[in-house]
């Protein structure tokens, strides 16, 4: 019987080791992905962090388990104990930073143009921050996180490489960073040149400072409108519903585990107690026997 919780609690940690290593290479593979989620890398940390800690635990509980060590499954418990609560934290905190805020749809527009007066909370506060935002504007710029947008066709009568017409681009789904930091937002009414590009033309008295903030300069595009970092958050939300998402499922096959292996690890300090009292019976009862 003691041998039997024993096993379950290395094989079920086994298990959670194997599970550990998927986990482990997704936010290793994640961050290793190069494009505009690099600026977004420290996302990637979450997941990187729960993989390392379950591996970790895992082995405790293995190795805890084989070799019977009781210190070792306290241990054990304790950590998974602190890990559950950790998850708790990091599922509620990751929900509330997260609440509000949504593209919104533009008329005879596929793709969604996000505004930052439409989040709110400690994220976007953080995410405004000029110290931040100029970190983070830069990376973009850097990574080129625009370039991806360019769409060519080829022109049929020539046969030259031109961009996609006006109409065309219209039709597009555009992720919210390309939204908000590629082009300027569409109520300014600059005329379409091509994804990045944008014929200013006559002075527009729109009552958006992004409409000034955006600029040709390839460097420049819309990297320091609000519009860039309402999308910014946009992806936060996306991908951070998605983390919250993986850590609700790796939480509850860890409070599973977690009680299994309280229960077994509370039947094997009974059955200690019984064999430690066993024992002394029988030492007792030696020396009678070996007096004469
Ligand atoms: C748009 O045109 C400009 C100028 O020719 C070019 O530098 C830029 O790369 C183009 N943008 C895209 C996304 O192709």
């Amino acid at each position: 019987m003691m041998r039997g919780t024993n096993n379950l609690i290395g094989v079920i940690n086994f298990i959670t080791f194997l599970a550990s290593i998927p986990i482990l290479g997704g936010g290793i593979w994640l961050s290793s992905r190069a494009n505009s989620t690099e600026c977004l890398r420290f996302l990637q940390w979450p997941i990187i962090i729960i993989g390392i800690t379950i591996m970790v635990i895992s082995l405790l509980g293995f190795v805890g388990a084989c070799y019977r060590q009781t210190w070792l499954l306290q241990l054990y418990l304790f950590v998974m104990f602190l890990v559950i609560i950790a998850l708790i934290g990091f599922i509620v905190f990751a929900f509330a930073v997260t609440d509000s805020g949504r593209g919104q749809v533009i008329v005879n527009r596929s793709f969604l143009e996000y505004q930052l007066s439409d989040y709110s909370g400690w994220l976007k506060d953080r995410v405004s921050d000029p110290k931040y935002w100029s970190k983070i504007s830069s990376c973009l710029r850097d990574v080129h996180a625009c370039s991806g947008m360019r769409r060519t066709i080829r022109d049929p009568a020539t046969g030259m490489i031109l961009s996609e017409s006006a109409d065309m681009f219209s039709q597009r789904q555009l992720s919210p960073i390309e939204s908000g930091c590629c082009k300027p937002p569409t109520s300014c009414g600059y005329v379409y040149v091509n994804e990045t590009l944008w014929n200013v033309g006559a002075q527009m008295f729109v009552n958006d400072i992004d409409c000034n903030r955006w600029s040709n300069d390839q460097q420049q595009l819309c990297y320091h409108c609000d519009s860039c970092k309402a999308g910014l958050l946009a992806t936060l939300k996306h991908s951070w519903r998605k983390v919250s998402i993986i850590n609700i499922v790796i939480l509850i096959i860890l409070v599973f585990v977690y009680v299994v292996a309280c229960a077994a690890f509370r039947n094997n300090k009974r059955m200690d107690n019984d064999e430690a009292y066993g024992e002394t019976r029988m030492t007792k009862s030696r020396p009678s026997r070996f007096q004469f």
